[in-house]
């Protein structure tokens, strides 16, 4: 074959593979339909599938990041880089700060810090009043679903820089 006849089969096979079904890519794994049962075989193993788990759909980050900005969230959480108005200083205003936590937990968890804050407590400087509930407000009554799901989405994209981790050894130093 000649070298220009070579370099087109190339790529047509490339292109042949990349057509492939199984070598689109995936979409979002909540996406994709489950096996279907029966409501006797659910009523049998407790109502829901084995292993099941709740799943948050996947949400719009850039749209959650407005979401966090509209809340006010920042006045609580640090996010570094993220450019949100400096808040001022008070006691009133304390939280862990939020940069690279993306990577520590999954989407339901923040989900829940969200509507449920006293649901897990997070050790940390003010972070609870003195009945020992967490101050951050809950947000189950004012927020969308889908705003809900955004800002999990924005939550879930903080994974740059690891101050996080940073912040845990800070936790230490008050315990
Ligand atoms: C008045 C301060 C305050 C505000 C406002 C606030 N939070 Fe919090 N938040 C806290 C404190 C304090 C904690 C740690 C105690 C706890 O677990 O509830 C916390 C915990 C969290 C956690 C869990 C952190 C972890 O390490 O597990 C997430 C996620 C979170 N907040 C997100 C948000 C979002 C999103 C908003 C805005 C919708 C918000 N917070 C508004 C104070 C606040």
């Amino acid at each position: 074959m000649p070298p220009r006849t070579q370099a087109l089969a190339v790529t047509v096979v490339a292109t042949l593979i990349a057509l492939s079904p199984g070598a689109r890519s995936q979409p979002p794994r909540d996406d994709r339909p489950s096996p279907a049962v029966t409501m006797e075989e659910l009523h049998r193993s407790g109502g829901v599938p084995r292993g099941w788990r709740f799943k948050l759909p996947a949400g719009d980050a850039a749209r959650g990041r407005r979401v966090f900005a509209d809340l006010e969230c920042y006045k609580c959480h640090a996010v570094a880089g993220a450019d949100f108005p400096t808040a001022a200083a008070d006691p009133k205003n304390a939280g862990p700060e939020l940069t690279g936590m993306g990577a520590y937990h999954p989407a339901e968890y923040f989900a829940e810090s969200v509507l449920s804050p006293n649901a897990v407590i997070v050790k940390g400087p003010g972070y609870t009043s003195p009945d020992g509930r967490s101050i951050m407000p809950g947000y189950a009554e004012s927020l969308s679903v889908t705003q809900l799901i955004d800002l999990v989405a924005y939550l879930r994209s903080l994974t740059a820089g690891d101050p996080h981790g940073g912040a845990m050894q800070g936790h230490e130093a008050h315990h």
